[in-house]
């Protein structure tokens, strides 16, 4: 008789209760930077300044909410899609403890003021090394587990899962190649523009490898699920895969036009931004037409709801994206605040809601029971998407507003305005920005009080799944 499976989930809940605890953090700190952009005399130096929080945050956000989740659902997922044991529990226990020390260690050296001043790449060294032991223990742990697989088929998920694991080491590899100097301070390897070059195509690899590949593995593997019915084309599916892994990798330069690196590799990554449009807009389409016949889920399915608007925000994303990426069109909106309005529909409509989504459906089976209040979800939902909407318009309308100002020129070609009063014309829409994100954390609290009562309702020992 075959024997059942035994999944390793007790390090998913660990993951998934650190994440949680990581994206409060991230969203409390982004509140806070909002309310000091807004409110300058919040500025609390040496160390609750604007500066030392705002990488606070982002690597709180990236790092610790996504890349704390997408571990979780990584262990989780791989295991049922292999119908394999997780290789080694041992490592993966290991790699939680590491996890959060490694993000604890960031945290509190960029408090400290230590900063290599590259953008989602600030830690020092020492730090660095931690990272990458911690991902080469995750990778082995899951190309094993892998490699050892049970069912033969490979389905899309893993494809994305593997290109993760891949991606984010050859980027971080690459990006972070330094000369240290003392055990606080390194130099890049690379200098000028070319250090520039290597850190932004890190920088929107980093987009792909954690905020567009990891959710996507999630978002195929839990539609399914959720909905009951398979995805619309498995071969739609792995046709994008390939060709947005091959055009994403050409883009980065997209985030230096007009500046001095090489004009040929600018029209480069601008050619690539808008091809992309093409295998995000196919898993877009993959999700919708998945939903064939089943649309009246939207209404009686929490977790539709939030995986459809999660893949409808990566929709409008990728299509706002590329356009931001066109020479004429960068020149508008670069150095301005339109581009948090992106950053933050991807983080916190995209990316969030995705993740959300995925723990509401897996901490109730792993724990043996069921989610403690459907109300409370969707009072999380509205919330949320109130919330991120607010965020967006406003600093949408804000950022049109400063470039418009910024290149008023006068009849003998000065400026019209000042930089200060650009910026003092800032202060209503950096309100609107905090207000919606208060409403965000609004509606984390809710999602916390309602996943801290679903567990606490579980029976003592959780029962192991086996398929
Ligand atoms: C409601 C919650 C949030 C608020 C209020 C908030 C607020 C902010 C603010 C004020 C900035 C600085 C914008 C600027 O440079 O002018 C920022 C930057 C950023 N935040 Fe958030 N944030 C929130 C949630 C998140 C989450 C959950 C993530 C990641 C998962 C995230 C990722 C980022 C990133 C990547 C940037 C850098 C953007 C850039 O350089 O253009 N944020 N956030
Ligand atoms: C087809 C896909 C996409 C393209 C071509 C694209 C293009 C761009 C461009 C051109 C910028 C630079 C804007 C500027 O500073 O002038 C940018 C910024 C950014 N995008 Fe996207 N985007 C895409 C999808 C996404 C997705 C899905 C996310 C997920 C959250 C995302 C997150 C970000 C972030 C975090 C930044 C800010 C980087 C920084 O300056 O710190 N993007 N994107």
């Amino acid at each position: 008789m075959k024997q059942p499976v035994i999944y390793e989930d007790d390090v998913v809940k660990g993951f998934i209760t650190w994440s949680l605890v990581w994206g409060f953090v991230a969203v409390l700190l982004g509140v806070f930077i909002s309310l000091q952009l807004a409110w300058p005399q919040l500025n609390l130096p040496p160390y609750l300044t604007y500066g030392r929080l705002r990488p606070i945050h982002t690597n709180a956000g990236i790092y610790g909410w996504g890349i704390g989740s997408f571990m979780a659902f990584f262990i989780y997922i791989t295991q049922r899609l292999t119908k394999a044991p997780l290789w080694s529990p041992k490592l993966a226990r290991f790699q939680l403890w590491l996890f959060n020390f490694t993000i604890v260690a960031c945290a509190a050296t960029l408090l400290a003021g230590m900063n290599r001043s590259k953008e989602y790449s600030e830690h020092e060294w020492p730090v660095a090394i931690l990272v990458v032991i911690l991902w080469v223990i995750f990778s082995i742990n899951i190309i094993m587990t892998v490699i050892k697989r049970k069912e033969e088929q490979m389905y899309i998920s893993l494809w994305y899962i593997l290109a993760t694991l891949v991606g984010v080491a050859v980027l971080y590899l690459v990006n972070n190649a330094a000369i240290p100097v003392s055990l606080t301070k390194s130099y890049s390897a690379y200098a000028g523009a070319n250090d520039a070059n290597v850190e932004w195509w890190f920088g929107h690899n980093a987009v792909a490898m954690v905020l567009t590949v990891p959710p996507l593995a999630i978002f195929y593997y839990y539609l399914p699920k959720s909905t009951g019915v398979p995805i619309y084309s498995h071969k739609m599916g792995v046709i994008a895969f390939w060709s947005l892994i091959f055009m994403y990798l050409w883009t980065g330069a997209h985030h230096l036009l007009w500046t001095p690196i090489p004009d040929w590799v600018q029209t480069l990554a601008m050619a690539f931004s808008v091809m992309l449009i093409a295998p995000s807009w196919a898993s877009v389409f993959n999700g919708y037409f998945s939903m064939n016949g089943q649309w009246h889920q939207m209404r009686e399915n929490h977790l539709v709801k939030f995986l459809i608007f999660g893949i409808t925000f990566y929709g409008l994303q990728t299509l706002q994206g590329p356009s931001q990426a066109v020479r004429t069109f960068s020149a508008f909106i670069h150095y301005t605040d339109w581009v948090p309005g992106h950053v933050h529909m991807g983080t916190l409509g995209w990316v969030s809601l995705t993740l959300f989504a995925a723990i509401y459906y897996t901490l109730p089976r792993i724990y043996g029971t069921e989610i403690y209040s459907v109300p409370l979800v969707n009072l999380h939902f509205w919330l949320a998407v109130t919330g991120q909407l607010i965020f967006s318009i406003t600093m949408w309308i804000a950022g049109v507003q400063q470039a418009a100002m910024l290149n008023a020129t006068n009849p003998d070609g000065t400026l019209h305005y000042t930089f200060m009063e650009t910026l003092v014309r800032l202060y209503p829409y950096w309100h609107g920005r905090a207000a919606g994100g208060i409403i965000y954390l609004a509606s984390l609290l809710v999602f916390i009080y309602n996943i801290f009562r679903t567990i606490s309702n579980a029976p003592s020992k959780s029962q192991t799944k086996t398929a």
